[in-house]
């Protein structure tokens, strides 16, 4: 049936209070599918998420064929009250509850052992579960009228960059959802960053949105997990999504790391080689940088002196990328600490680990 199901799109509008909704009908309309069993991708403060109820096996098989993505793959889990928590996972460590307090709602996703409510293709058999608690007015309004349970994968094709508005949705999806919720452009852009915390000392699966050093004003002894770190493959990653070439757009990505100035002379001849080779060569410039380019399509990711504007566009950036039918991509690189991490590890998975460095 994937391809050629009917997909209802219904655009949705917040109120001016930013937490009801003005299409309080079609939210509804939602949560009857997903109680049903169906699917309904929608917005999220992060990235567009593509939904299903969480404690039907079914729904989440259906997640995993809509978006082509291998069923180890596990998904994270989406409630709208801290207190939920207590019903799908055991033992609920006294961590969890600070980080809750804290991040929640919010870009946080953390891990706990799971009770047998929730089942096993929801977790990749697994015996964890990932859960978070988002704070898009949308996303909370569909996970209350769902029953309260929506696994959620972001909104893409497996191996392509996460969606961050709508049309990259209904690209991706279109024939493959039962409806989608358009409520524009996300404000992150970036997934949740994820903790685990079923072992002793709690680890960051994957980086994301709140640093490692916001995590340690509440849990002070949270590592980073050594497998996310660059390329480094001794270390097999442990959130199981973050060892596939990920969040990729179609061209080879290279990120050239090095100082500013090295790294735009660097850029500037790999792409004046391209061109001589008759490729069409693509960057990814900030706005800082990019009248220093003279050759290549230079796309700019935003303003170093704010990260988070980076953080917001660069999955759209590598969407562009595709559009525009570059043969290569170079990368300028980003500071390897606070939100430069995790802009750092999409680039780098986004790459698969080809990094030149300049000095
Ligand atoms: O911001 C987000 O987290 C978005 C929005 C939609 O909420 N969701 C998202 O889901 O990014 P997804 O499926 O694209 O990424 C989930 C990641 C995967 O790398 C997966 O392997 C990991 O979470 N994960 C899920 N459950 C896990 C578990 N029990 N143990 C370890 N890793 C887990
Ligand atoms: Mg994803």
């Amino acid at each position: 049936m994937i391809g050629i199901m009917k997909t209802e799109i219904v655009k949705i509008h917040i109120k001016s209070d930013g937490v009801g909704i003005e299409q309080q009908d079609q939210i509804q309309k939602a949560g009857h599918i997903l109680k049903e069993g169906g699917l309904v991708a929608f917005p999220t403060e992060t990235v567009y998420g593509l939904g299903g109820n969480a404690l039907l096996p079914e729904a989440s098989q259906k997640i995993y064929a809509a978006k082509g993505r291998p069923s180890d793959n596990p998904l994270i889990v989406h409630i709208a009250r801290h207190e939920a928590m207590e019903e799908i996972a055991y033992p609920v460590p006294e961590s969890a509850y600070r980080l809750a307090e804290r991040f929640w709602p919010g870009p946080l996703t953390i891990i706990l052992k799971k009770k047998d409510l929730v089942p096993p293709e929801t977790t990749g058999g697994l015996s964890t579960v990932a859960i978070r608690e988002p704070s898009h007015p949308v996303a909370r309004a569909l996970i209350l009228a769902s029953g309260g349970f929506v696994a959620a994968p972001s909104a893409n094709l497996s191996g392509k960059p996460s969606p961050t508005n709508a049309t990259r949705v209904i690209e991706d999806l279109s024939g493959r959802v039962d409806m989608i919720l358009d409520n524009g452009s996300v404000g992150i852009g970036l997934e949740s960053t994820i903790v685990d915390l079923t072992e002793k000392i709690p680890v960051i699966l994957r980086p994301g949105f709140l640093t490692l050093e916001m995590l340690r004003e509440v849990l002070p002894d949270v590592t980073l997990d050594p497998g996310i770190a660059g390329a480094d493959t001794a270390a097999p990653p442990k959130a199981p999504g973050m060892k596939y070439r990920h969040y990729a757009p179609k061209a080879p990505l290279v990120l050239v790391e090095g100082p500013a100035q090295k790294v735009i002379a660097k850029i500037n001849a790999l792409a004046a080689e391209g061109e001589a080779d008759g490729k069409k060569v693509g960057i990814l410039a900030t706005e800082e940088t990019e009248r220093y380019y003279s050759k290549g399509t230079v796309l700019c990711i935003g303003k170093r002196a704010d990260e988070e504007s980076v953080a917001r566009n660069l999955y759209e950036c590598l969407r562009r990328f595709d559009e525009l039918g570059v043969d290569r991509i170079y990368s300028e690189d980003f500071p390897d600490q606070g939100l430069g991490q995790a802009i750092r590890n999409r680039l780098t998975k986004a790459a698969g680990h080809q990094v030149i460095e300049v000095s």
